[in-house]
């Protein structure tokens, strides 16, 4: 099945179900890996939203969950490097066990700010917890990296909290772009 967006044409790549069965398992190692504290999930707006929240509902544990927002890519398909940061973190994560929610690391340029951002804030530790992650496109060392639903190739995707230029957000299951 394919869907216009704006200009561009995608088909889908990511059904929902996988989308479904993988989170969950993603919640299942979570949950273990953090039997004994509480951790606060921090999700990065806007894509973010929709995994964050079936995330959570597959983690069997005593969590906080608190989001921030930023953009980097302005509205296109190229990844700008400049970072604008819309809303500021407000709750005090020092001491405290983080897990960073994001939707896609592409660049990792938006993920290496988080996590230097969040470092400098004196958490107990930082994990990154990534739907999506393009291997080819990465351009960082990022260790925190340590749960990732699904790699993918470089293409640019939307859907499920994705978007192009604005659009595309409310498709259930993710869509790749068609060349
Ligand atoms: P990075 O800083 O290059 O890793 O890009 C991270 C951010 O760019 C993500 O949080 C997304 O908001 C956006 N992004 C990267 N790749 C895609 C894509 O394929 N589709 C939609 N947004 C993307």
């Amino acid at each position: 099945m394919k869907v216009k967006i704006h200009d561009l044409e995608f088909e889908k790549m990511i059904p929902f179900e996988h989308i479904e069965q993988r989170t969950a398992e993603l919640g299942q190692t979570i949950s273990k890996e953090y039997q004994n504290s509480t951790p606060i999930f921090v999700g990065v707006l806007n894509g973010c939203f929709m995994f964050t929240a079936d995330l959570l509902k597959q983690v069997n544990l005593p969590c906080e969950v608190a989001f921030m927002k930023l953009s980097s890519y302005r509205g296109g398909l190229e990844s700008t490097r400049s970072i604008r940061e819309d809303l500021d973190l407000s709750v005090d994560i020092q001491g405290r066990h983080v897990v960073l929610v994001e939707d896609i690391v592409d660049t990792g340029n938006t993920l290496r700010y988080m996590v230097d951002k969040l470092n400098a804030l004196n958490p107990a530790s930082i994990k990154v917890c990534a739907l999506l992650y393009k291997p080819e496109a990465m351009e960082h060392d990022i260790p925190e990296l340590q749960y990732v639903g699904f790699e993918i190739e470089n293409k640019f995707v939307v859907g499920y909290g994705l978007d192009y230029k604005e659009l595309g957000r409310n498709l259930k299951d993710i869509y790749q772009l068609v060349k």
